[in-house]
């Protein structure tokens, strides 16, 4: 499925991204956080929202996501509902379609773009849409995280977690990713294991079989807890 669907769709911040990756853990909170930080330095708004999560705690009697709430933190947009930078959170880290059959939830692209509206709507100068999981993680029987990312329209970075078996993962992504009508922003390496052997190299052999500018090298650090 390559639509760009929901006629109703309007978005009235016109710039954006929307954060993907190799795999669940390669870094795309951590991206997400970073480029809207660099944006506000740089004296942009910006929000940024998980519109899927799994894995998520109680507080209270309502459920949330860690990585929205770090993004919440991250972002300069403190004044919009939680439900709308988190639309669906689910209490265990398992593929968000498993989720939400378990938890008898209809989750579906045109469900999480009219939950977002409010963020998609506001007024900041650019929005971050932390997707879960890869590009093909499905969200229901039929569509997947690429549908919502189409659906959303803001180009695509890539974050490749830089670990063995990461070559073959970005190619596959990228080769998915450029058959679907989004523009790709490009990628970025995102230095996971500390004890990766011929990083570089691996870095070397995706950029030049990738059709897209390297944005950044984030290296290894030994303290990145983002708290929320
Ligand atoms: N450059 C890095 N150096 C060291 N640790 C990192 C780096 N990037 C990410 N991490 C760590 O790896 C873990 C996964 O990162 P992150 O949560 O950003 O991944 P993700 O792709 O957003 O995961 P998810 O699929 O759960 O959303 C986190 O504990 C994070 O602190
Ligand atoms: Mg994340």
């Amino acid at each position: 499925m390559s639509m760009r669907l929901n006629k109703n769709y309007k978005k009235s911040i016109k710039k954006g991204f929307f954060i993907t990756g190799t795999d669940t853990n390669v870094g795309k909170t951590l991206v997400a956080a970073s480029i809207s930080r660099t944006l506000i330095s740089q004296g942009f708004s910006t929000v940024a929202i998980k519109p899927v999560g799994s894995g998520g705690y109680i507080k209270g009697n309502k459920l949330y996501s860690h990585d929205a709430l770090i993004l919440q933190k991250y972002s300069n947009n403190k004044t919009l509902p939680y439900s709308s930078i988190n639309p669906f959170a689910f209490q265990e880290a398992i593929a968000p379609h498993i989720a939400a059959k378990k938890n008898g939830i209809n989750l579906s692209v045109a469900q999480i773009i009219s939950r977002s509206h409010k963020a998609l709507t506001s007024n900041a100068d650019y929005i971050i849409i932390e997707g879960a999981g890869g590009w093909f993680t499905p969200i229901n029987d039929h569509e997947t995280m690429a549908d919502l990312a189409i659906a959303y329209g803001y180009p695509v970075i890539l974050v490749v977690g830089i670990r063995l078996g990461c070559i073959n993962h970005a190619l596959l992504t990228y080769k998915c990713m450029n058959t679907s009508r989004i523009k790709i922003a490009g990628w970025i390496a995102n230095f996971i294991d500390k004890n990766m052997l011929y990083p570089k190299e691996n870095i070397e052999i995706i950029k030049l079989r990738l059709d897209a500018p390297l944005l950044g090298i984030i290296p290894y650090v030994n303290k990145t807890k983002m708290s929320c």
